[in-house]
């Protein structure tokens, strides 16, 4: 059983004991000792899960917020369904207005804020040589394989798949299996080879060091699928680095690198092709819980900016601190792609290069949007385990 499905039947069990005014706010305690709860009147009546103030298929609110007294206050407060409910009836209308124990209980954990995912960060070593796979038939055929391995994505910041069609055409059935397909500046489904048909580093035969695609862009690609159709030659494998791994690593040894990192947005461009792209983002991103959300590092595209001199000066030592451990071996897994494995990764996450190589290097791929994934993996974890 998975985090999420132990974390959800937890959430089903979780009862409401009693519920009192305390301060004009109404305080709810639950079944298991965990600490009471507050939530203000105003609150509440704008959460009503009563049908007549949410529409519960799409979960839009229907009360109209505005109309809501600033003074509403309830008139009683009733637990029912053996702990399950909260229904309260206010001092200004006669509907009732009803709470599910387990909304509350969310909203009293996480204030509504969604919570990083369940996630093992890895350096070369604790990775081994298992990647983790799924059979291609099983992620074209059953939701339940896609799901297993949309979870991998998730947890590992990357997975394979294996027995695809080595076409074009069979990478993009499998893109859209799990998403619609993003357009850039290359294309929707792109190709390369070692032709400069692009005025970018990756359409060479060179080494290309650890990086994320995008750092010129707002929303930078959430996932990159790749696929390497024909290979004739020697070299080129592909190399992934757990981004996650290595600023974890940085904010335990080096606290003062790690803030440098956080907080300073790196701008950066891409210029050519007739477009000029620019965004900024900080190499490591945090969330509201100070958890890491995306690291975002092309040092080949990173547009000038200056900080003052002492701090520009701490930045650089940062910013040599984090390209030494991208580029140490030791965070590095390697592996040759050949026709009919799939490579996909968290772009926010997994930094990608590869070796150089001498021949003929012919791959093709897409980007993923990031909220299209995480939609994807909502829509089939609930279909897996619904209410
Ligand atoms: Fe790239």
């Amino acid at each position: 059983m998975n985090q999420h499905k132990l974390e959800k039947d937890k959430d089903r069990g979780v009862l409401l004991n009693s519920a009192k005014l305390v301060d004009g706010r109404v305080e709810v305690n639950w079944n298991h000792g965990a600490s009471s709860a507050q939530f203000s009147p105003f609150w509440l009546r704008d959460h009503c899960h009563a049908s007549h103030s949410l529409n519960a298929d799409t979960l839009q609110r229907q009360v109209d917020t505005f109309s809501i007294p600033q003074e509403i206050a309830p008139a009683t407060l009733e637990i029912a369904d053996g702990g399950r409910t909260l229904n309260i009836v206010w001092d200004n209308e006669e509907r009732l207005s009803t709470f599910p124990a387990d909304f509350l209980w969310n909203i009293a954990r996480e204030e509504g804020r969604a919570r990083s995912p369940c996630r093992t960060l890895w350096d070369r070593d604790t990775m081994g040589e298992n990647f983790p796979s799924v059979p291609h038939k099983e992620v074209m055929e059953s939701d339940a394989g896609l799901l297993r391995w949309l979870s991998l994505v998730e947890e590992f910041g990357f997975a394979l798949t294996t027995g695809a069609e080595g076409s074009m055409a069979g990478t993009e059935a499998l893109v859209k299996r799990v998403a619609y397909v993003r357009e850039t500046i290359f294309g929707g489904m792109w190709e390369f080879s070692a032709n400069m048909a692009f005025k970018d580093t990756a359409y060479t035969s060179v080494a290309i060091g650890p990086h994320t695609d995008g750092t010129y862009s707002n929303d930078s690609p959430g996932f990159q699928m790749f696929q390497c159709l024909q290979f004739d030659g020697s070299g080129g494998d592909s190399t992934l680095v757990d981004g996650f791994k290595v600023a974890d690593t940085i904010r335990q040894n080096d606290p003062k690198a790690f803030e440098l990192l956080s907080e300073v947005k790196v701008p950066a461009h891409y210029l050519g092709d007739g477009v000029h792209l620019r965004a900024e983002h900080p190499i490591i991103g945090l969330d509201h819980n100070g958890d890491l959300s995306q690291v975002a590092y092309n040092n080949y595209d990173r547009a000038p900016f200056r900080l003052p001199a002492a701090r520009m000066t701490e930045f650089y030592r940062a910013l040599v601190l984090f390209h030494r451990l991208i580029n140490d071996p030791t965070y590095e897994i390697s592996m040759r792609l050949r026709p009919g494995t799939v490579l996909f990764f968290d772009n926010w996450r997994t930094l990608h290069g590869r070796h150089s190589f001498e021949g003929h290097r012919h791959m093709c791929g897409a980007y993923v949007n990031m909220e299209d994934f995480q939609s994807k993996l909502r829509v089939l974890r609930s279909a897996a385990n619904p209410r």
